[in-house]
């Protein structure tokens, strides 16, 4: 067993109006479980984080975003800054999301400046990762993590040093939104192979400490195999997270 505390984490993505927002905020809020033994974190639209936040109360609920810019103001229209997303009462942000690179033309590079200036800011960045079917059907998987990783963190690498609190999240893209989980087994050959990299490029404590996330039609029925995997640390939830029932499922997975 590590002594890695777990993280589950749901990203609502571009989900659920205010009534609903409350609604799921308040059931999560109500059977939230023990801080000591799981964070679990609720990444809403913008738009709902205040209210979110509102009906969590004073629950062991943290607070994430699902993106942020890397300057903390100006004239950048339609975006929102790292600065902006503590004041509203967040602690995390999730960056470079397979939805961020894909749709929204999000490079390691940008990615990398994003996690750099939130951790300067006071959020833990959650620095997603992961391989297409086509790359992991010719082999590739090992490959393009290690370069994800190496574009993504590269300011931390030049400074030799990881912001303890930041998370990362392997999240094959093939996995996503299709209900093909990774195999447990896939799953703990790529968190392996993470905390290898993370050893070489930072330091043994490094690699052993960070959280690594699982995220990819993480589902109830399938969370208990999926965290019993030595190197895997948490979920990064997306579907899942949308109905109370599974997510507290998903969250009290050890209880
Ligand atoms: P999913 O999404 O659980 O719906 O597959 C996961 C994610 O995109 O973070």
């Amino acid at each position: 067993m590590n002594q890695r505390k777990p993280f589950m984490a749901g990203n609502w993505k571009m989900n659920l109006n205010r009534e609903e927002s409350t609604e799921l905020a308040k059931a999560i809020a109500r059977q939230a479980p023990d801080p000591d033994r799981v964070d679990v974190l609720l990444a809403p639209p913008f738009t709902s984080i205040a209210t979110v936040r509102e009906a969590i109360g004073g629950a062991p609920i943290l607070l994430g975003a699902q993106n942020a810019h890397w300057e903390p103001h100006g004239a950048f229209t339609g975006e929102v800054s790292p600065p902006m997303l503590v004041e509203a009462g967040c602690s995390h942000v999730i960056l470079g999301h397979s939805e961020r690179r894909s749709l929204f033309g999000e490079t390691d590079e940008i990615i990398d400046r994003k996690a750099d200036s939130a951790s300067r800011f006071g959020l833990a960045p959650i620095v997603c990762i992961g391989e297409t079917l086509e790359e992991r059907e010719r082999h590739r998987t090992r490959e393009i993590i290690e370069s994800q990783l190496r574009g993504s963190l590269r300011s931390f690498r030049e400074r030799k040093m990881l912001p303890p609190a930041l998370l990362l999240a392997y999240e094959p893209v093939w996995a996503i939104g299709t209900g093909k989980t990774a195999t447990p087994e896939q799953a703990q050959e790529v968190h392996g192979q993470i905390r290898k990299w993370l050893a070489g490029q930072f330091d043994a404590k490094t690699a052993e400490t960070v959280r690594i996330l699982y995220g990819g039609s993480v589902k109830p029925d399938n969370v208990k195999e999926i965290m019993a995997m030595p190197d895997v640390d948490g979920a990064l939830v997306g579907g899942a997270s949308l109905k109370a029932g599974s997510f507290i499922h998903i969250i009290r997975f050890e209880f």
